[in-house]
C-alpha cells in the first residue's frame, strides 16, 4: 500500500500527497495493483517498494448506489503504453462486476481522457444523477467520465472475446468475398481484342485480366469508369454532389427546422399554393449564409 501510494504520488504530481495517502489508506477505498512477477509476497525478507509495482487503481465503491468512483489510476513510467493500463482496468471491472457495481465514474484530466475513452469511458453520464449526487464532488479541471460495467461481459477475457468475434466476422466475409484469392502475375499480357470497338478497348483490356470478372466487375461497370460515358457520369455525380451541398447548407440554417420534414398537405391544404414563397425564402437564406 505504501508502494502504491508512492507510485500515485509520482505519476499524479498535481494531486496533493496527503490527499493520496488519506484515500489509499481509507478503508472505504479498494486498491488493486499489478506486481512484478519476481515479487514473492510469501518471502519473509520481502520489504516491498513502489519499484515492484507495475500499476495500480484505487477506487471507492458505493454498493447501495451500485457505482464506484475511481480516485487514482497509474502505471509506472517504465511500463506505460505496454497494455498494463488496459489490463489493470479490465481486472478492476471484473472485480467490480462481482460486487454488482454497474458504473464506474472518474474525473479525468485532459491528459488521461484518451486513455479512459479507450477503456470504454464516455463523457456523457447516463447514470441517474440522484444516484451519485452528494456522494462525489467536482474536481477543478477534471472531466467527469463514466463506464457501464456489463454484467454478462467477462472482462478478464476481453482480448479472447474480441479475437473470436474478429475471426467470426472475417470467416463470414471470406464466405462471400474473393479478395483472398490471388492470381499469378501477368506475363506478356496480350488480350484478344478482335471485334472490340476503339472506345471499348480500355474496358475490354481490364476485363481480360484474370480475377476481374470473378470479383464481380462487368463490362458495363468498366465502361462507366473508362469509356466515353465516364465524362457524362462524372458530370452527373458533380451535379448531384453540388445539390447535396446546397441541401446540407439549407438544413444547417438556424431557421430551417420547419422544412426538415415534408409538410402534410392534408393538414395544410393551401400549402402547395404558397410554397413558391417558401423557396424564395430558402434561396435568400442560402445567399446570406
Ligand atoms: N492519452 C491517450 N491515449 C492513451 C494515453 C493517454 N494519456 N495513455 C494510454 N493511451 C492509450 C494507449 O495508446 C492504448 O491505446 P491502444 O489500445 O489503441 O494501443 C490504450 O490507451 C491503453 O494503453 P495502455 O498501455 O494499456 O495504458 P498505460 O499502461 O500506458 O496506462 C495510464 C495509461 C493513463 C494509466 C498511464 O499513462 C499513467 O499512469 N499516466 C499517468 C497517471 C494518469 O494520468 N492517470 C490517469 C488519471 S487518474
Amino acid at each position: 500500500m505504501v508502494g502504491l501510494k508512492t507510485l500515485f504520488a509520482r505519476q499524479l504530481p498535481k494531486m496533493p500527497r496527503d490527499y493520496i495517502v488519506r484515500l489509499v489508506f481509507d478503508r472505504r477505498h479498494t486498491s488493486l495493483a499489478i506486481l512484478d512477477d519476481r515479487v514473492d509476497l510469501e518471502d519473509p525478507d520481502y520489504r516491498g517498494g513502489d519499484e515492484d509495482i507495475i500499476g495500480g487503481i484505487c477506487y471507492r465503491a458505493y454498493p447501495d448506489m451500485k457505482f464506484a468512483e475511481i480516485a487514482f489510476c497509474a502505471v509506472s513510467a517504465n511500463h506505460q503504453v505496454k497494455g498494463y493500463g488496459t489490463k489493470l482496468m479490465n481486472l478492476v471491472k471484473a472485480h467490480a462486476a462481482k460486487e454488482r457495481i454497474e458504473y464506474f465514474i472518474t474525473y479525468a484530466d485532459n491528459y488521461a481522457i484518451g486513455y479512459f475513452k479507450k477503456q470504454g469511458f464516455s463523457k456523457s453520464i447516463s447514470m441517474p444523477k440522484m444516484r451519485y449526487q452528494g456522494l462525489i464532488k467536482d474536481y477543478d479541471g477534471g472531466t467527469p467520465m463514466e463506464c457501464y460495467i456489463h454484467p454478462s461481459v467477462d472482462y478478464k477475457r476481453t482480448n479472447e472475446m474480441i479475437a473470436a468475434q474478429r475471426k467470426f466476422l472475417l470467416d463470414q466475409v471470406r464466405k462471400k468475398s474473393r479478395s483472398h484469392v490471388s492470381y499469378p502475375p501477368l506475363v506478356a499480357f496480350k488480350p484478344d481484342l478482335a471485334g472490340v470497338s476503339r472506345s471499348n478497348e480500355g474496358a475490354a483490356r481490364a476485363m481480360a485480366i484474370p480475377g476481374v470478372a470473378q470479383a464481380g466487375w462487368t463490362m458495363a461497370d468498366l465502361l462507366l469508369a473508362t469509356g466515353p460515358q465516364k465524362d457524362a457520369e462524372r458530370q452527373k455525380n458533380q451535379i448531384k454532389s453540388d445539390m447535396l451541398t446546397i441541401l446540407r447548407k439549407i438544413d444547417e440554417q438556424q431557421f430551417a427546422w420547419p422544412f426538415r420534414e415534408p409538410v402534410d398537405t392534408t393538414d395544410v391544404k393551401d400549402y402547395l399554393n404558397v410554397r413558391i414563397l417558401i423557396y424564395h425564402l430558402i434561396c435568400n437564406a442560402i445567399f446570406w449564409a
